[in-house]
Formats: C-alpha cells, sequence, structure tokens
C-alpha cells in the first residue's frame, strides 16, 4: 500500500464516521422520540380528519348542494381525511414508543371520541397508527387490531360537545351578541350577511356564517368551483368572521366555563389524580379525545393567545404532564401542520413548563362548579 492509497483509505474512515454520526444525530437526538423521563402522562386531543360539509354549510341554491356529490355522505370523513386521521397516530406512536410499550393493554388508554361518525371513524384511525399490532399481538396478515373507545351520547357530553349538550352555552352566546359593543362591531358583516342571506337563502347570524366558510373552504378542497359571487364575501370577510366567532364563543368568563371548562376540569382532574396517586387504573398513560375544531380552537384562546387560523384537519393539542426536579407540570404542545412536530406554546399567565398549582390558579375562574352551568337551573338533580 502506497502514501496515496493510505491517505485514500483515511478519508473513507473519516467520511464513514462523519456520516454515521450525522445519522446518530438525525435519529436519535432531534427525533421527535420522547425519551424523556420525567413524563409521567400524556393527554391528547384532535380534530378529525378531511370531511365533506354537513348539509348547514351549503347555500340552498348551491349547484353541490345534493348528497350525490358526497360519495360519503354529507359531513363524513373521506380517504384523505382516513390517512390524516391515521397519520396522528403513528406520529403518536413514534414519539411515545417508550413511554407505551410495544403493546395494548388496556389499563394504558383512555380513548373517547365526541358522538360524530366522523369523529369515531378518526379515532379508530389514529388507534390503528398508534398500535399496530406487534410480536404476540399480530394475528393475521393485516397490520391492525381492533383497540376500543368510548362516547357520551351527543347531547350528554358536557366536555367534547357542550355547544350541543348546553342550553345556556346558546343563551349566553346570545347576550353576547346583543351586547352593545359587540353588537356595533358586528355591524361590519351587514353586507356580507346580506349578500349570504340572498344567495343562500339561509338565514345569517356569526354562527351560521361560520359554518358557510367551513362550506366553501370544503368545497373548494373537493375541487368543486365555487360561483362567481362568492368571491364578494369569500375568503375575506368570512374569513375574518370565523375567527371573530371563535372570540364570541369565549368572550366571556361564563361562556369559557362552558365552552372549555368541562374539558379543563376533566384535564386537570386526571392530571391530579396521577399527581396524588389515586388515577385509575395506576397503569394509565394516556387519554386520547377526538373532537372538532371548536374544541381545539377553545383550549387554545383559554390556555394560550390567540387564534388566526381554522385549527386544520387532524390538528391536535398534547397536553404533557412532566414531573421535573419533584415539581408535576404542564407542557402543551400545537400541531397545525405549519411544521413537522407539535410546536411547545406557552401557557398564557404562565410559562412553557407550567407547574400544576400554577395552571390550577390561571385557569380555576374557568372551572365549572357542577351541571347546572350546562343545563340551567331549571334542570334538577
Ligand atoms: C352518522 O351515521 C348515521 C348512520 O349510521 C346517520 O344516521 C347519522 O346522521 C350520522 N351522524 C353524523 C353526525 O354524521
Ligand atoms: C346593520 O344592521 C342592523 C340591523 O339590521 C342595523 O340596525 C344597523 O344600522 C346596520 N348597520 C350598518 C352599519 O349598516
Ligand atoms: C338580492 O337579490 C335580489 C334579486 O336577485 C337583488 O335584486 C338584490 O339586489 C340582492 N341584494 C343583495 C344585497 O345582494
Ligand atoms: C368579544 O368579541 C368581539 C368580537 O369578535 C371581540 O372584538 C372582542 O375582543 C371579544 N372580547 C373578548 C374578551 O374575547
Ligand atoms: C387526588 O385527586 C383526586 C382528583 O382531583 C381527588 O378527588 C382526591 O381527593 C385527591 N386525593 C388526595 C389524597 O389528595
Amino acid at each position: 500500500m502506497n502514501k496515496k492509497e493510505m491517505c485514500l483509505i483515511g478519508y473513507f474512515i473519516i467520511f464513514f464516521v462523519f456520516c454515521w454520526s450525522v445519522y446518530f444525530a438525525v435519529f436519535f437526538t432531534s427525533s421527535p422520540t420522547q425519551n424523556s423521563t420525567t413524563l409521567e402522562l400524556v393527554h391528547v386531543i384532535m380534530r378529525h380528519g378531511d370531511r365533506n360539509p354537513d348539509k348547514v354549510s351549503i347555500g340552498l341554491l348551491s349547484p353541490y348542494l345534493d348528497e350525490k356529490y358526497y360519495a360519503e355522505g354529507y359531513g363524513q370523513l373521506h380517504k384523505a381525511g382516513i390517512i390524516r386521521a391515521h397519520q396522528v397516530g403513528s406520529y403518536l406512536r413514534s414519539r411515545y414508543n417508550n413511554f407505551l410499550g410495544p403493546t395494548w393493554n388496556i389499563k394504558h388508554l383512555e380513548a373517547r371520541t365526541s358522538d360524530y361518525n366522523r369523529t369515531k371513524m378518526s379515532l379508530q384511525l389514529a388507534l390503528a397508527g398508534l398500535y399496530p399490532p406487534v410480536g404476540s399481538q399480530m394475528w393475521s396478515s393485516i397490520y391492525w387490531q381492533p383497540i376500543p373507545y368510548n362516547y357520551v351520547p351527543k347531547f350528554e357530553d358536557k366536555e367534547l360537545l357542550p355547544y350541543n349538550t348546553c342550553p345556556r352555552f346558546n343563551e349566553l352566546l346570545n347576550d353576547i351578541y346583543e351586547e352593545p359593543n359587540n353588537k356595533k362591531y358586528l355591524e361590519r358583516y351587514n353586507e356580507t350577511f346580506s349578500i349570504l342571506e340572498n344567495k343562500t337563502l339561509r338565514k345569517m347570524d356569526p354562527e351560521s356564517a361560520f359554518y358557510l366558510y367551513i362550506g366553501f373552504q370544503i368545497q373548494e378542497q373537493l375541487g368543486y368551483p365555487l360561483e362567481e359571487w362568492t368571491k364578494a364575501v369569500y375568503p375575506e370577510p368570512l374569513h375574518a368572521e370565523m375567527i371573530d366567532f371563535y372570540h364570541l364563543i369565549t368572550n366571556t368568563t361564563e361562556i369559557r366555563r362552558i365552552i372549555a371548562g368541562y374539558f379543563l376540569k376533566k384535564l386537570l382532574t386526571d392530571t391530579k389524580a396521577k399527581i396524588n396517586g389515586t388515577i385509575e387504573p395506576p397503569e394509565r398513560k394516556m387519554f386520547f379525545y377526538s373532537a372538532h375544531e371548536v374544541n381545539i380552537a377553545a383550549m387554545l384562546l383559554t390556555l394560550n393567545e390567540a387564534i388566526f387560523e381554522l385549527p386544520p384537519y387532524s390538528a391536535f393539542i398534547i397536553f404533557e404532564v412532566h414531573k421535573i426536579e419533584g415539581v408535576y407540570g404542564i407542557k402543551m404542545f400545537y400541531q397545525n401542520y405549519k411544521q413537522a412536530d407539535p410546536v411547545l406554546l406557552k401557557i398564557k399567565g404562565c410559562d412553557y413548563f407550567c407547574p400544576f398549582d400554577e395552571l390550577y390558579r390561571v385557569v380555576e375562574k374557568y372551572l365549572p362548579e357542577g351541571d347546572e352551568e350546562c343545563f340551567g337551573g331549571a334542570r334538577v338533580s
């Protein structure tokens, strides 16, 4: 071997070591995998995947009003949504592989969905991505195993469907529309609403305009061209109106106690039980909820800051409970697909890592006392 050959081999060795360390750095350090030994419990809440419009989101004069344009039916998940919801589970598997362990066990996970077909399908898909069978749990050539989930009926679900369930929510929202400053503010949409009423034959208020925004967005996503007249209202000012609607449904502490409070209360109660060692079963590692854009928006507006977009399909928030130097607290991450991994958010009035007691102090005013705040005084027991 001459000097030149030895030199070449030397270069190859250096090159190999370099490549190997890059590989190591990419896959073992900056990977999203949670190897953290401080992690104690995880709560995840996600929006369902891509779907067809509900009938209320389509104008009565729309050329695409007929259900025949929607292969799976009004409001149902379609293939893009199937793929996206499954990816949420795959992502959580990669992030929490060590924390959850490879095999499914009933005690590790509580999976709950709202009583909607699209959220149920999305949860099934996410769970398929989260728990692909391995080892002894493989049972056929299908790379899937059934994972149970539960739901509370549509008009009884204070945590995930307060806007369907709580009559008090609609009463308070009407008061908010009528509040003089809001009423004055909303006059900016007079013309928009009048165009919409004229062209859709639907009665307009901030909520029904919000549904039409979603309907136009879905129509675009499905590749059905929007009619010429929609240019006057979509995306603006309907987009601004949609954002305003989120601010209206969280406009007062009283309404926040309904739209965000019941879910927050469950989240804090479960977290507290984990901290004080009374959680049942003790092996619980994850609570996984499948719900809607409103649920995500209400959490962001209550715990973080402003909101500028409709939370996209399969957007999700992770609440990680960590024990750091003896202190239990929560880290909140949001995935809106503007970047690869969920982003750590600062909790309003607290910090990126918010100690449990401080979190409780910050959100205490949003925690409802009981069922009356949802159902009103009339409902006894
Ligand atoms: C769910 O599917 C059932 C049929 O199984 C249908 O009657 C119902 O309207 C659907 N509900 C929603 C919210 O999609
Ligand atoms: C908006 O509509 C309301 C109710 O119809 C009306 O009282 C108000 O004067 C209108 N405002 C503007 C700026 O057009
Ligand atoms: C509503 O529709 C009628 C008939 O097409 C039209 O004359 C009127 O100007 C429209 N109003 C608005 C606000 O677009
Ligand atoms: C209430 O809603 C109005 C209209 O969107 C908004 O301008 C205002 O900032 C909201 N207030 C709060 C406290 O959210
Ligand atoms: C533990 O937390 C749960 C849930 O908040 C609560 O009901 C229970 O009283 C707590 N137990 C102790 C011993 O603090």
